[in-house]
């Protein structure tokens, strides 16, 4: 099978490229990334060094392009049977900071993808984020798939725009489309922007993890690999017109969240001084949940990275992957800093 990957660069991208590389026999896969701000460094040059003569890259391709290029993004989808459409500006704090840059990205770009695969009859596989339901008090409820749709950041209503573009588009011109919805990923080759590798970078660099406002914020965190998985399970054997659930089934206040990172390390700083709070994110939603039981039941997916190794594993990677990350840290720093977190 031959699947394009936009957005294959970035943290989900490259941990489903790999994984589909080592894993499905017989595909070939074809990234398409612009390299954007949120790339640090190109991780497929990372991934293969020691690895080159690994026959999996001769399966590979890398296009450095922008998804919205229907010049270049059109020829790759003719020559693909699936695109997984991942390509999007993807951090909150930044969106409050450029908005235009995630609408034109998340919006435009998927319009791109939606008239492409329109022309070929390529199937599509577009991937979208629980932060469209907008948020859940801390104490109850929880989104299902006709949860309606109230995004409150510049981010998660580009991301909304998408998705209804998305299903506009598969019912008018009767597209052969799937559609999901995760909540929050972790694992390797996460920018180190995003709150988990942060707080890790932070304490590896001997300062300490940085808490926007009380802490009480809650995530589902879905480990990354479990979430490839899931959309593999849903491109091979997803209904068409469907939209699926990719939650952890995991809900765990940010600082929980600190607190097992601080005890599954080991640290230089002393955990009376490894936490500070900071400014909290304007519109900080309160809590996702997602109930993903209807995927499990359909396609037999369920995650099975327990949260404590899989934070442990993503601590040895960050550790031992100082090269990966060390370049970005600085202006990352520099940037929180300027918004006083
Ligand atoms: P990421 O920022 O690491 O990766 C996004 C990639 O898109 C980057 O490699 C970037 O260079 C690329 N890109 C940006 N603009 C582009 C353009 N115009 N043309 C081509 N490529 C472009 O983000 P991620 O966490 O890997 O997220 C990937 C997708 O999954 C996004 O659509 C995001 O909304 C969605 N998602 C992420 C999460 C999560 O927790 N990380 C959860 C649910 C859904
Ligand atoms: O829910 C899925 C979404 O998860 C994806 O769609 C987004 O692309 C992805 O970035 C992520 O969005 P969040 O805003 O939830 O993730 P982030 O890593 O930015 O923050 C997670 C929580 O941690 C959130 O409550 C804010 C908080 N936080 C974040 C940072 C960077 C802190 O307390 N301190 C920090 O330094």
């Amino acid at each position: 099978m031959r699947v394009l990957v936009t957005g294959g660069a970035g943290f989900i991208g490259t941990n489903f490229v790999l994984w589909l590389l080592h894993t499905v026999p017989d595909v070939r896969v074809t990234v398409l990334d612009a390299m954007t701000s949120a790339v640090m460094t190109n991780n497929f040059i990372y991934a293969r060094r020691g690895s080159r003569e690994d026959s999996v890259w001769d399966h590979f391709e890398f296009v450095r392009g922008d998804v919205r290029d229907r010049d270049v993004l059109f020829p790759l989808v003719k020559d693909s049977d699936v695109v997984v459409h991942l390509a999007a500006e993807s951090h909150n704090d930044w969106s409050l900071e450029n908005p235009d840059l995630f609408v034109d990205t998340n919006v435009m770009g998927t319009l791109a993808v939606l008239e492409a695969v329109r022309h070929y009859g390529v199937r599509l596989h577009h991937v979208s984020t629980d932060e469209v339901f907008g948020d859940l008090p801390l104490d109850s409820g929880v989104f299902t798939a006709t949860s309606p749709y109230r995004p409150s950041s510049p981010y998660s209503a580009s991301k909304a725009g998408a998705d209804h573009l998305v299903r506009a588009w598969t019912r008018s011109f009767d597209l052969p489309v799937t559609l999901s919805i995760a909540s929050n990923n972790y694992g390797p080759y996460q920018h180190i922007e995003k709150f988990i590798p942060r707080q890790v970078t932070e304490l590896l660099e001997g300062r300490p993890m940085r808490l926007y406002g009380s802490g009480v914020h809650v995530r589902d965190w879905i480990h990354v690999s479990d979430h490839c998985r899931a959309l593999w399970a849903i491109v091979t054997g997803g209904e068409l017109g469907k939209t699926y659930l990719i939650g952890g089934a995991c809900e765990v206040s940010n600082s929980d969240i600190a607190a097992l990172v601080l005890d599954q390390g080991t640290w230089s700083l002393p955990a009376s001084e490894a936490v500070v709070h900071v400014a909290d994110r304007p519109g900080h939603d309160v809590r996702y949940a997602l109930d993903s039981r209807e995927t499990t039941a359909e396609l037999g997916w369920a995650p099975n990275i327990p949260l404590a190794q899989g934070i442990r594993d993503t601590i040895t990677w960050y550790t031992n992957n100082r090269a990966w990350w060390q370049e970005a840290k600085a202006a990352t720093e520099q940037r929180y800093r300027a918004r006083g977190q």
